[in-house]
């Protein structure tokens, strides 16, 4: 199976938006202490950091979710993910700090409200997407737009849709038992993206899969974002995975935030030695991008430093190409390739050089440095 080039959508790697003091979703301060009882203590439940008062799971975190962003938390197990995500769903109440919506105090929501939150402005997506036996494809991926009472036609239209995207827009009538357990998969990740929530809560949905078929709900989770462009809060333990969906990357540990950043944030200037041991195991030819490149050195296409030198290109690709798809074409060619965005105006210019400098693990940060 060859590589497909892999479009990674430029809206979704864009710069921060101007309005980036005013997230989409903002968390801020927040805290969660378990109380935990005495039963718990005396059968020896309670984690090592236990103090009195409870154990505190999630500590003092703050972070701004953009809309249409995928905004990825990352950590080992126990640091406080899906913690995390279960009280920004209000499944369970924040010890302290804020949470807010689209301007809303999701906290202080009344009850009516919040069901309609829960309902309507938030999907879940959990780990295994059990699909409905006795629908076909298209009914399964409408089902949740026919709860919200979304008209038939305008349902099948967007679940044919969404449908296509992940390969099967020739099987929409088939039944879940024709398929194989990787097509099910695909009709899962359909459905939680073709509802009308605007924000999905995504904890580790692709940890239990094959590698090869993770690869793929990775790659289709970044064409239906295109097409649907929900506002995605995703838990993972895995720093490839992270930094291949995420715009944004929080990185937990015990509790903390202790580095919020894009993928280049954290491979370029990692804040905390535990960080830099998860950078150290990152397939960078697979994270950095085109774009993260040009804009990385900084030479333009048109004007300034080195213009002259790069008037002839032997490719055009968009920003959003891998390097690993990138390595290829340069390889072939001495002339460098113009990297354009998504209207395709020139982001500048990279040669093989470039783009081995960007590989190369950065001096003084990494433990890996020369
Ligand atoms: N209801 C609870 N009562 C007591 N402690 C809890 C409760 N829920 C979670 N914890 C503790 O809080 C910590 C964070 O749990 P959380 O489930 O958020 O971790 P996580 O980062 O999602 O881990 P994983 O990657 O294993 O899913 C853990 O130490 C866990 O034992
Ligand atoms: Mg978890």
């Amino acid at each position: 199976m060859t590589a497909q080039p892999t479009a990674l959508p430029t809206t979704l790697h864009r710069e921060e938006s101007m309005d980036s003091d005013k997230p989409f979703v903002r968390v801020e301060n927040l805290s969660k202490v378990f109380h935990t009882g005495s039963t718990r203590r005396m059968l020896g439940l309670l984690p090592p950091k236990s103090g009195r008062k409870g154990f505190v799971a999630v500590d003092d975190v703050s972070f701004g979710v953009e809309r249409g962003q995928i905004f990825v938390i990352m950590g080992l197990s126990g640091s406080g993910k899906s913690t995390i995500i279960r009280m920004v769903n209000r499944l369970i109440d924040a010890s302290d700090g804020t949470i807010t919506v689209d301007g809303k105090d999701v906290r202080s929501l009344p009850p009516a409200d919040l069901r309609d939150y829960r309902n309507r402005t938030i999907n879940m997506v959990f780990q295994h997407f059990g699909l409905f036996p006795h629908k076909s494809l298209v009914d399964n991926v409408a089902f949740g737009l026919k709860v919200r009472r979304v008209d038939k036609e305008a349902r099948e239209a967007k679940a044919a849709e969404a449908l296509a995207i992940v390969g099967l827009g020739d099987r929409i009538h088939a039944m879940p038992d024709q398929l194989s357990g990787g097509m099910k998969q695909r009709v899962g990740l359909a459905r939680a993206l073709a509802t009308d929530a605007e924000i999905l809560l995504m904890d580790e949905p692709f940890s239990a899969l094959d590698p090869l078929i993770r690869k793929d709900m990775q790659e289709l989770l970044i064409k239906l974002q295109q097409n649907f462009k929900k506002t995605i809060i995703f838990v993972t333990h895995d720093l490839n995975e992270a930094m291949y969906l995420g715009d944004k990357i929080m990185v937990m540990k015990q509790g903390k935030n202790i580095q919020c950043g894009t993928a280049l944030d954290l491979l370029e200037a990692p804040a905390d030695p535990y960080i830099e041991d998860f950078v150290a195991e990152v397939d960078r030819s697979r994270v950095l991008t085109a774009g993260m490149v040009a804009r990385r050195t900084g030479r333009h296409g048109t004007e300034g430093q080195g213009a002259d030198l790069l008037s002839s290109v032997s490719a055009r690709v968009p920003e959003s190409t891998v390097v690993q798809d990138l390595l290829p074409i340069l390889a072939t060619g001495t002339e460098p390739v113009e990297v354009v965005d998504q209207d395709g105006a020139t982001i500048g210019k990279i040669t093989a050089g470039d783009v081995f400098s960007a590989l190369a693990p950065s001096k003084g940060n990494s433990k890996n440095a020369a």
